[in-house]
């Protein structure tokens, strides 16, 4: 079913922005460090719990998941940036991309999801949806 591949995509995404959030956690400077600090720290605990459940997911499915860091370095949508000292600014930005791209390939999920009658997998993912489109709003509203 098309949105097992979707799915599997999603599931890398997760695996990357662990380490890339943490890479934002680790290295972002400045006077706000500790807002941006703590607020990576509440996204990376978020994808952890979420890149266990959409595996499981899978597995429920009868799908193997994609398991290895290979796999998702060449399966995934979001990209790595090199570390550096990032400012709030570019940390903030770097956050809102990848939000907005895990928002709009959970929607293509869900909805398709919904064409092939999964409603397991539309009901996981309206509320994975909401979360990322929660947290657009609080980065944009950091951003100002
Ligand atoms: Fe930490």
């Amino acid at each position: 079913m098309k949105h097992f591949d979707l799915t599997q995509k999603y599931l890398s995404n997760l695996g990357v922005l662990l380490v890339k959030l943490h890479n934002i956690h680790w290295n972002v400077v400045g006077k706000h460090f500790m807002k941006v600090h703590n607020y990576t720290e509440e996204l990376y605990d978020k994808v952890f719990e979420d890149f266990d459940e959409v595996a499981e997911l899978l597995k429920t499915k009868g799908v193997m998941p994609l398991s290895t860091m290979k796999e998702y370095l060449a399966s995934a949508t979001v990209e790595e940036v090199d570390a550096k000292d990032f400012t709030r600014q570019e940390a903030l930005e770097i956050v809102k991309k990848d939000l907005e791209t895990m928002r709009d390939l959970g929607s293509e999920i869900r909805n398709s999801a919904d064409e092939e009658g999964d409603f397991e997998t539309v009901a996981m993912f309206e509320d994975y949806v909401a979360f990322f489109s929660k947290n657009i709003w609080f980065v944009d509203a950091m951003l100002k």
